[in-house]
């Protein structure tokens, strides 16, 4: 049994997008992110904090906004219009979920679609569906990532995907059947799970629940990715996958932290990067 090693893979990522990076500052080109975060949940100013991290260290210009749980929809569209007319700003992030009464899906529709370095645009959805993108969403996209520096390929295997979120579990599918995975989406109506997820070789848990897969859904040798950031009975940080109790029927498993999470903000890295170079017409 291997546990995957996201902070690794993550930190060579990180290092090949800092040296594109002074490359692209010879030329008078400096990446910059903005990062909106409504409201104070917890977890949310932790992503955040992360991701302004990872940019001062791949030497992007990162500007955060921070703005209170009463702001209205119409403030922070038009923070957003602001945004996508600074020329200085190539990525713009809104950290999900938005405090109750935003409306999430107007906010995603109104960051402009070469700015989404989210990918969760319905343009850049589309275009990842036909297989035609210059975006791929950061959690799913940071999962093929480590895949594929472990070498463990997707082509044939049987992919099961626990959850079906827009963020993480619909994409996810959709990006294993780009690599000819045989994939199946299971959701909370799907009916005997455990029977499904046993017969995975590589399964994917982004549920939201903490310790939701147990080793009697798991089958010998399968890849195990957990996509889950929870809390246990006591208050510790812990995955969607049982993990002392599943570890050891694995092939590979990833760890929480230390696993998916690390290669969500490399891949908003090489998005980021991205955009500043359609931005400026080099790529
Ligand atoms: N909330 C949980 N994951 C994400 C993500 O990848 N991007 C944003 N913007 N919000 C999130």
């Amino acid at each position: 049994m291997t546990i995957i090693d996201g902070k690794k893979v993550s930190a060579s990522v990180k290092e090949q997008v800092a040296e594109e990076t002074k490359a692209l500052k010879e030329k008078g080109i400096v990446p910059g992110l903005a990062v909106i975060l409504v409201g104070d949940d917890p977890a949310s100013r932790v992503y955040v904090n992360n991701k302004k991290k990872a940019c001062e260290l791949v030497g992007f210009k990162s500007e955060e906004f921070k703005l209170p749980a009463e702001t209205t929809q119409d403030e922070l569209l038009s923070l957003v219009d602001e945004l996508n007319n600074r020329p200085d700003i190539n990525g713009i992030l809104c950290q999900l979920p938005l405090p109750k009464g935003l409306d999430e899906n107007a906010v995603i529709e109104a960051i402009s679609p070469l700015k989404d370095v989210d990918a969760f645009h319905k343009q850049n959805v589309g275009r990842i569906m036909i297989g035609d993108y210059d975006f791929l969403p950061c959690t799913p996209a940071g999962i093929m990532e480590m895949l594929k520096a472990y070498d463990i390929s997707v082509d044939g295997k049987n992919c099961v995907v626990i959850g079906r979120s827009n963020i993480v579990g619909k994409p996810m599918a959709m990006l294993l059947l780009h690599q000819n995975g045989t994939v199946t989406i299971c959701h909370s109506h799907t009916k005997n799970l455990s029977k499904i997820t046993k017969n995975a070789d590589i399964l994917v848990a982004a549920v939201g629940v903490a310790k939701f897969v147990k080793a009697d859904m798991v089958g010998e040798g399968a890849v195990v990715i957990d996509v889950g950031m929870n809390r246990d009975e006591n208050g510790k940080l812990c995955g969607d996958v049982d993990f002392d109790n599943v570890k050891d029927k694995c092939s590979y498993i990833t760890p929480v932290p230390g696993g998916v999470g690390p290669m969500t903000i490399a891949t908003l890295m090489k998005n980021t990067l991205k955009a500043a170079k359609l931005q400026a017409g080099i790529e």
